[in-house]
C-alpha cells in the first residue's frame, strides 16, 4: 500500500446537527452516509450502532448470535451498560435501529467482531475474515469499510487484499489509491466498559485510512456522534498506536505488581510505598491488582510481540508477571487457610473490573478456579454483577454464588479481588475478625 504522505490534520468533530450532517455532501462529491452496518454487536459494536442510530442515521447491526439480535430488536441489550437499554428502546422504536444475522447492503460497514489470540499468543483473525467474507456479497461502489476490532499491524492491508479476491469487479484503496470504488479504514475503539456511552463521544480517534479519502470518508461517520478530537493516520500507524496504548498500561501495571510482590516479600506494606513513591512530581505508579484482565489488556500486547519477539522483551515480561499475578493471589489464600480446620473463604468479586459483568480473562475467575481446584475451602463468591456462576466455577458442590454480606458473615477469611463499589459497604467491624486478602487495596485509607 502507499500510504498517504501530506501532514495529517487534526480535526475536531463539528458541533452540528444529526440533520444537517444527513443532508451535507462527502468529500469527493461521494453520496452522504445514510445507513451505517455495524457488524459485530457485543461490548464496542452496540453501543456504537445505538448511538449512530440516536444521531439520525439507518443502523443494520450484524451478529451471529441469534438469541442476541432477538433481544436487540425487543430494544434490549444483551450485555450491561449503563444507559445501553435506554438508547436501544427508543431507537429500535422509531425503526433507526434493527439487528440481523447477515449482512445488508449500507452505506458504510464497521467491523467490531473479537480478535482473541490462539493458546500460541498469536492473533486469532478469524471473525476479523469471516465478518469481511460475509459483507463482501453487499458492497457497492462508494462504500466504506472500517475496521474497529483491536488488529496486528498490517491487518487493513490485508483485509482490502481479502475483499479484493472476492470482489474482483470493485477496485480498492491499496491498489488505487485516492480513487478507489471501496474505501477502507482502521479505527481502533478506546471505551472504558461502564462508561462506554460517555467516552464513544468524548474520547479522542484515530483514524487510519489506506489512503487519505478513507480516512475521510471514515471521519464522516464518526462526526455523527464523537466531539473528541479526531486525528488522521495511515491504517498501520492507526493499528500500532492502538496496541501501543494497551502494551503501555500492561507494562505498567506490571511494574506495580511486581513491586507489590516485593514488597510483601520484604515486610513492607506496598499501598504505602506506592503512596510515597507517587509524592514525587514525576512518578506515577499505578495499583497492583490480582492480574489483568478484560479482552484488551492481555492481549493486546501479544500482537505487538508477535511483530518482532526478539526485539520485545520488556512486553513479554510484563505478560507473564500479570499472567502469573493470580497464582501468587491462589497461593497466598491456600497458605493463610491452612490457619483453619474447614476454611470458609469469601470470594469478593468475580468481574475484570469494577462495576462491570465482564468475565472475560478475568484474573479473579483465575483466583477462584485455582482455589476450588485444589479444594483449599468452602467458596462463597459474591459478585453482584452476574445472575450465576461461570463455567469454571458452576455445578461445583464446595462453590456458591451468595450476597457479600452473607459471605462476609460467614467466611474466616475474606479475598478481595474486585473494587466493585458495592463491597465499599461492607462491614469493616466484620471484617476485624476475619483474616483478609486485599488485593485491589479496596480498605485502603484513600480508596475512593
Ligand atoms: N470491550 C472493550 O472494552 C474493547 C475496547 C476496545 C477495543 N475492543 C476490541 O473491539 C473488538 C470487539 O470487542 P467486544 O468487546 O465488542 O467483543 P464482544 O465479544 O463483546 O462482541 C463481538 C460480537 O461479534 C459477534 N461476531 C463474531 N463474529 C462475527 C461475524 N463474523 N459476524 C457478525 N458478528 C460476529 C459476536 O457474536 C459478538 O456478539 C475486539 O477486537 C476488542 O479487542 C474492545
Amino acid at each position: 500500500m502507499a500510504p498517504f504522505n501530506a501532514p495529517q490534520p487534526t480535526f475536531e468533530a463539528p458541533d452540528r446537527s444529526p440533520a444537517q450532517s444527513a443532508s451535507s455532501v462527502g468529500p469527493n462529491g461521494r453520496r452522504p452516509i445514510e445507513t451505517v452496518s455495524v457488524v459485530g454487536l457485543g461490548y464496542v459494536g452496540l453501543p456504537t450502532a445505538a448511538l449512530l442510530a440516536s444521531r439520525g442515521l439507518k443502523v443494520i447491526g450484524v451478529d451471529l448470535k441469534a438469541e442476541a439480535v432477538a433481544r436487540i430488536n425487543e430494544g434490549r441489550a444483551h450485555i450491561a451498560e449503563p444507559d445501553l437499554d435506554m438508547i436501544l428502546s427508543a431507537v429500535v422504536q422509531a425503526g433507526r435501529l434493527e439487528a440481523c444475522s447477515s449482512p445488508k447492503p449500507a452505506d458504510a460497514f464497521l467491523i467490531a467482531v473479537p480478535t482473541p489470540i490462539n493458546r500460541d499468543k498469536k492473533a486469532d483473525m478469524r471473525a476479523v475474515e469471516s465478518a469481511l467474507a460475509s459483507v463482501a456479497p453487499v458492497l457497492k461502489r462508494g462504500d466504506l469499510i472500517v475496521i474497529e476490532s483491536t488488529s496486528p499491524v498490517g491487518t487493513t492491508e490485508r483485509a482490502a487484499a481479502q475483499l479484493r479476491r472476492l470482489r474482483p469487479d470493485l477496485t480498492f484503496p491499496d491498489h488505487a489509491p485516492e480513487q478507489s470504488d471501496i474505501l477502507v479504514a482502521y479505527c481502533p475503539e478506546r471505551i472504558l466498559p461502564g462508561q462506554t456511552l460517555r467516552e464513544l463521544v468524548d474520547n479522542a480517534r484515530i483514524i487510519g485510512g489506506l489512503d487519505h479519502a478513507s480516512a475521510l470518508r471514515a471521519r464522516e461517520v464518526y462526526a455523527h456522534f464523537a466531539m473528541g478530537q479526531m486525528m488522521l493516520a495511515t491504517s498501520r500507524e492507526a493499528e500500532c498506536a492502538k496496541l501501543a496504548e494497551n502494551a503501555f498500561r500492561d507494562v505498567n501495571i506490571a511494574y506495580a505488581n511486581e513491586l507489590s510482590i516485593l514488597c510483601e516479600g520484604m515486610g513492607v506494606d506496598p499501598w504505602a510505598v506506592i503512596r510515597m513513591a507517587n509524592l514525587h512530581p514525576r512518578v506515577n505508579i499505578l495499583s497492583p491488582g490480582p492480574g489483568v484482565g478484560g479482552h484488551c489488556i492481555p492481549i493486546d500486547p501479544w500482537f505487538l510481540h508477535q511483530a518482532m519477539p526478539e526485539e520485545t522483551p520488556l512486553i513479554a515480561a510484563a505478560r507473564s508477571v500479570n499472567d502469573g499475578k493470580p497464582q501468587r493471589v491462589a497461593n497466598r489464600v491456600q497458605k493463610l487457610a491452612k490457619r483453619f480446620r474447614e476454611p470458609a473463604i469469601a470470594v469478593l468479586g468475580l468481574a475484570y473490573k469494577p462495576n462491570v459483568d465482564d468475565l472475560r480473562e478475568s484474573p479473579a475467575v483465575e483466583i477462584a478456579r485455582i482455589l476450588a481446584d485444589r479444594h483449599v475451602g468452602r467458596l462463597l463468591v459474591a459478585e453482584p454483577n452476574i445472575a450465576r456462576l461461570p463455567d469454571e466455577l458452576a455445578g461445583r458442590p464446595d462453590v456458591a454464588l451468595v450476597d457479600c454480606a452473607a459471605a462476609v458473615a460467614e467466611a474466616d477469611l475474606v479475598v478481595i479481588l474486585v473494587a466493585h463499589s458495592k463491597f465499599r459497604m461492607i462491614d469493616r467491624a466484620a471484617l476485624a475478625s476475619r483474616v483478609v486478602v486485599d488485593t485491589v487495596g479496596l480498605l485502603q485509607p484513600d480508596a475512593n
